[in-house]
This record gives structure tokens, sequence and C-alpha cells, in this order.
């Protein structure tokens, strides 16, 4: 069915427009070019003619013909010898008698009649056309239509030269009946077979557009059946390149749509599972001082149990609400030049006591003043992070460094550890939200594995990026790169 706006209307009409347009063009040329090529054919003609009757008057002029019936014998053969009636009324059909009544005239250098092609009689002494006639005169041939009596005719006028004098001028006219009526005939066919034409293609147009978009039809169809339940669903990519081409893109969409649906159902569950953890230590602990009658050392053993779990609970909401903050684009950043010697020091000085108390050497051995262009906050939030983990991944008697270095405009941070390192096939996932090594350990421990995620989103905000690179019970290399 044709639809108003339809692609498929849209492409019957255009098609139809130009192929209209083409075919009256090209009928338009085969006009002029049969027009063209009858009239040349009929000038050859009228070529012949007058030249035939050129000679013919020469030859009357010279000594071969004194007389006027050997004149006329003469004439006689020449007409006869043109394709000619012999008959008086062999006049050219639709000429005006009185006018012209023959088909050749030859006028002396004065302009005067000497011969027509044979007497009538009713004589006429008049040139055909006395315009075409000057010319000649001047010695110029020229081919002209002219009207006479409501018929047209082509006409010759032809100058004879002797000594390059002109000594005779041959007109010779000819009706244009013939070459009207061909034309009149291709016209006539291009007018029927025009409109054929254009029928039968714009016919053909709506059929091969109704076939050349059915295969987006289809495509429609297989859309139209994906939703939110099948995306892992994929359109069949239809062999015609531009649909190829749409139909792979529509395919990466999907896949898209597809790999972060997946990561935000990943992430509702790892977020759900992970708060279920510290809500079942608050409800344990609720119980626990709920049931009957507790002492006073196990209603703090309980509290303690319930405000641990609190707090776990405040950190990561917190973590996630930073997390989808920065996703959005939401935080905004106070960017000043902040030395990384002072937050360095700062950072190192606010987790001594922790690395102390683990018997680990924490220190910070940055030996110029670097400063970057950063929030001073999200860089302190992003040194304690790397610095926690690893601290907590570094047993006693380890090594945790905290060391920079300018490299062009970029300067690199490096918080470096001999602890326990990270086995290479956990290493690409360690910035994913909430993966840990190992998870009941680190559960233990407090941590989300959310922090390297933050400390990722944290660089990408600023325009850097972070690395991380580890050997297993070697220790562990975390690289920052922020711009100078
Ligand atoms: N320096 C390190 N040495 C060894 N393992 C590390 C180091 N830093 C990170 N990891 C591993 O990468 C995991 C992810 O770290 P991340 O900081 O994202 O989470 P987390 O420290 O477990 O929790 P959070 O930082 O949210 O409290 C950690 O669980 C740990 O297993
Ligand atoms: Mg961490």
């Amino acid at each position: 069915m044709i639809r108003i706006g339809s692609l498929r209307r849209r492409l019957f009409l255009w098609n139809t427009l130009v192929l209209t347009v083409s075919l009256i063009g090209l009928g338009f040329t085969i006009h002029l070019v049969v027009l063209s090529d009858l009239t040349k054919q009929s000038d050859a003609h009228l070529l012949v003619a007058a030249d035939t009757a050129a000679s013919l008057a020469t030859a009357v002029l010279s000594q071969d013909a004194k007389t006027a019936s050997q004149a006329n014998d003469l004439i006689r053969k020449v007409h006869s010898g043109m394709g000619g009636s012999s008959q008086e009324s062999a006049q050219i059909p639709g000429m005006d008698a009185r006018s012209i009544d023959s088909r050749i005239k030859i006028f002396n250098p004065d302009g005067q009649l000497l011969f027509r092609e044979w007497f009538k009689s009713r004589i006429n002494d008049q040139p055909y056309d006395k315009e075409s006639l000057q010319t000649a005169l001047g010695g110029t041939p020229e081919f002209r239509s002219i009207q006479v009596g409501g018929d047209r005719f082509r006409l010759l006028s032809k100058p004879v030269l002797q000594d390059g004098n002109v000594r005779l001028v041959v007109q010779v006219a000819q009706s244009e009946a013939q070459t009207e009526l061909g034309v009149q005939q291709v016209d006539h066919a291009l007018l029927h077979m025009v409109p054929i034409a254009i029928v039968v293609a714009g016919l053909g147009g709506l059929f091969v557009s109704g076939a050349s978009l059915r295969p987006v039809k289809r495509m429609v169809a297989a859309v139209r059946k994906i939703d939110a339940q099948n995306l892992g669903q994929r359109l069949t990519v239809e062999p015609d390149k531009e649909l190829a081409e749409l139909g792979t893109a529509f395919n990466l969409v999907l896949e898209r749509l597809d790999s972060s649906f997946e990561s935000q159902k990943r992430f509702i569950q790892d977020a759900s599972h992970e708060l279920r953890t510290p809500l079942t230590a608050l409800k344990v602990n609720t119980s626990v001082a709920l049931s009957g009658p507790p002492s006073l050392e196990e209603y703090r053993t309980a509290l303690v149990g319930a405000d641990r779990a609190s707090d776990r609970m405040m950190r990561l909401v917190s973590d996630l609400l930073f997390l989808s903050r920065t996703d959005a684009k939401e935080i905004p950043l106070e960017m000043e030049r902040v030395s990384v010697t002072e937050s360095a020091e700062a950072v190192v000085e606010a987790l001594g006591a922790q690395a102390k108390q683990k018997g680990v050497d924490l220190c910070q051995r940055i030996l110029e003043d670097l400063s970057v262009f950063a929030d001073r906050f999200l860089l302190d939030r992003l040194l304690t992070n790397l610095v926690v983990n690893a601290l907590s991944s570094t047993s006693a008697g380890g090594k945790v460094s905290v060391m920079a270095a300018r490299n062009d405009a970029i300067v690199e941070i490096l918080v470096s550890d001999t602890g326990i390192g990270i086995p290479a096939e956990h290493l690409e996932h360690v910035f994913e939200r909430f993966y840990r090594v190992d998870s009941s350990r680190t559960r233990n421990d407090g941590g989300t594995g959310l922090g390297l995620s933050i400390c990722r989103s944290i660089c990408e905000a600023h325009g850097g990026s972070i690395e991380i690179s580890s050997r297993l019970n070697e220790g562990t290399t975390v690289k920052v790169s922020l711009r100078a």
C-alpha cells in the first residue's frame, strides 16, 4: 500500500518525474534530429536538381540550343531526368499556380526570368523569393524555407558562376509536405510511446522500490520484537551494503545496551549483596540484644557490632553515591595548584600510626617540590585509598612508599609496596566495582571493593590515568598520571 509521506511513495514519484522529464527531453531531441535529417535530405535533393538545371541552362545559352523549342526540349529532358512528370499538370501539390507554377526557375544576372521548368498558360516571371534571389545574384547560394499560399516550401537559390561572375541564378523549390509528414509520423509514434514508457517504468519503479524496501520491513519487524528481556538478540545482517551497515550499527547499539544493562544488573546485585552483610550483622546484633534479658556486657557487644555494621553501610552508600555522581559528571571539581609533596606528606602522616601498628615502614620519597592542577580533596582521597590498599596488603617488616616524578607535562605519582602482590589473572579486574582478589579476607578487613574504582573515577575526572602492576609475593605499584 502506498502511504502519504512513505519512502516508497517518494521514490515512486521522483522516479516517475525524472523519467517523464528525460523522456520528454529525448522525444524533443528525436523530433529535432529527424527534422534536421529530413531537411538535409531535401536540401541534397534540391542541390542535385539545381546543378542539373544549371548545366541545362548553360547548355541552352551555349551553341547547343539556339531555338526556344530546342531549349524547351532540353528542359523537358532534364525535368524527366530529375524524376518529374512531362505533363503540364505536374505542378507541385498545394502550390499557388499564379505565383509558382514550376519547380525550377532560372534568372539572368539582371533578375529576369529566363526559363521555367516548362511553360504554362499563365506565365509567372516572379522569383520564388526575392531576397533569396538577391543573395544568389550576389554570388552566395542560399537555402531557406518559404511560405506560399499557406504551404511551406524549401527553396535553393544557386548562382552559376562563369569567370568569377554570376551568369545565372537557379531557384529550385520543393514542398516541405514530405518532411512535415515524416516529422509528424515520428511525433505521432513518440506521443504514443512516451506515456506508455512512463507508465511501464513507473510501475516497474514501484515494484523495484517495494522489493528493495522489503528487507527494511524485515528489520523493523525484528527490531519491534526486541525489549529489555531479550537484549541479547541480534538482527540478521542483510546482504545489501547500506542495510548491512544499518544492521551492523544497530547490532552494535544493542550490544552496548546489553552490556550496560548487564553491568547495571550486576552492579545492583553486587550492591545488594554488599549491603546484606552489614544488614545481617546489624540484625544479628539487635536480635541478640533483644533476646532474653542480656547482661550489660552483652548489650555493649551487640551495640558495638551494630555500630560497625552501620559504619560499613554508611561507607558503602557514600562510596556508591560518589561513583554514581562521578559517572553522571556531577562532582564539581575545585581545581587549584596542589603540591603533590604536601599531599603525600599529609597522607603518610595520617596513616603513619596505622602503619606503625602493623610494623610497616611507610614513607614518602618525593625529592623535588611537584605540583598538579587538581581538586585538593579528591587528590587526598586518591592517595589515601592507594596507601590504605598498600598497607592492608603488606605484612610486618614490609615497606610502603609514595614517590613522584615529573615527565614533561605530566606528574607521575607511584604508590609501591612490598606486599602480597596480585595474581596476574586478577590484575585487569581490580578497577571493576566490588572486585576483590580475596573477597572473604578483605570483607573482614572492611574493604568493599570500590576503592580502586573511585581512584580511577578521580583520575578520569582530572583528565589523567591510573595503571597497576604487581608481582605475586613481591609487591604492587600503582602509577597515577596527572597534568602538571
Ligand atoms: N597494593 C595492593 N596489593 C595487593 N592487592 C591489592 C592492592 N591494592 C588493591 N588490591 C586488591 O584489589 C582489590 C580491590 O581494591 P579496592 O581498593 O578497589 O577494594 P578494597 O580495598 O577491597 O575495598 P575498599 O577500598 O573499597 O575499602 C582489593 O580487594 C585487593 O584484593
Ligand atoms: Mg581499597
